[in-house]
């Protein structure tokens, strides 16, 4: 997988509550999201341009985050405003954090960090969020797998067929019977991957046993993923000990 022109999820929507904010990884990029008291989602580079101190650790207030060290606020555009040591500094516009572009779509965020991405094909049907589930593993291996657990319907009793279609590169969507189970696929690191899963449909359908229905799928799902394939023995030496 390739970083390219392509978005990606970084999380949940639902787990970045107004207010605060978190650290992650894209590509080993370290990235900081957080999102303002109005309820907009931002992703920046994790460093503040002072120190190098993550800005995760910081304190959001209003329409800005603020640096745990020093205390540099810096606006929705990744602009530092102000510098509590120096209050009636005009601060340079050049005292800036890089900003990628956000979105919220499906229940997640997504950014891309390059400035050209293709349109998110995602439709803005309702979605219950299910989990962030992080395994040791490359994107690839986590996207092979995902035909590889039987997914049982839960909207409908009927047995079904599990069909597992791609989006983009970095969403899938896997379906049986009348359920369709959204999979972001975030790669953290070449050995480090990020599942972020939500439910096509409404609350009062899904929420509570359907979440715990899908959840117990992806536990599953990543237990396959990580179990260590056997190790293919030298049958000539093999042989050559029992002699
Ligand atoms: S390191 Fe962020 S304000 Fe000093």
């Amino acid at each position: 997988m390739s970083s390219g022109d392509n978005w990606h999820p970084i999380g949940l929507s639902h787990s970045i509550e107004a207010g605060s904010s978190a650290g992650t990884r894209l590509f080993d990029q370290e990235l900081v999201v957080w999102r303002d008291t109005s309820g907009i989602a931002h992703v920046w580079e994790d460093r503040c341009p002072h120190r190098g101190m993550k800005l995760s650790f910081g304190f959001v207030r209003g329409d800005h985050i603020a640096c745990l060290y020093h205390g540099w606020q810096y606006d929705r555009g990744g602009y530092c405003q102000y510098i509590p040591a120096h209050p009636d500094l005009e601060v340079p516009k050049t005292f800036k954090v890089p900003v990628y572009l956000t979105q919220e779509q499906g229940g997640m965020i997504w950014t891309t960090l390059s400035g050209n991405p293709s349109p998110l094909p995602v439709d803005r049907d309702q979605t219950v969020p299910v989990h962030s589930l992080y395994l040791d593993g490359s994107a690839g291996a986590a996207i092979a797998g995902l035909g590889m657990m039987r997914l049982m319907p839960f909207a409908s009793q009927d047995p079904a067929e599990t069909i597992v279609r791609r989006l983009t590169e970095t969403l899938y969507v896997v379906s049986t019977g009348d359920d369709r189970l959204l999979i972001g696929i975030q790669a953290i690191s070449e050995r480090r991957t990020a599942l972020h899963l939500t439910i096509c449909g409404s609350p009062e359908l899904y929420e509570g046993v359907g979440q715990g229905h899908f959840l117990d799928w992806a536990l599953q799902l990543r237990r396959a993923i990580e179990r260590p394939r056997p190790v293919a023995l030298t049958v000539r030496g093999a042989a050559a000990e029992m002699n």
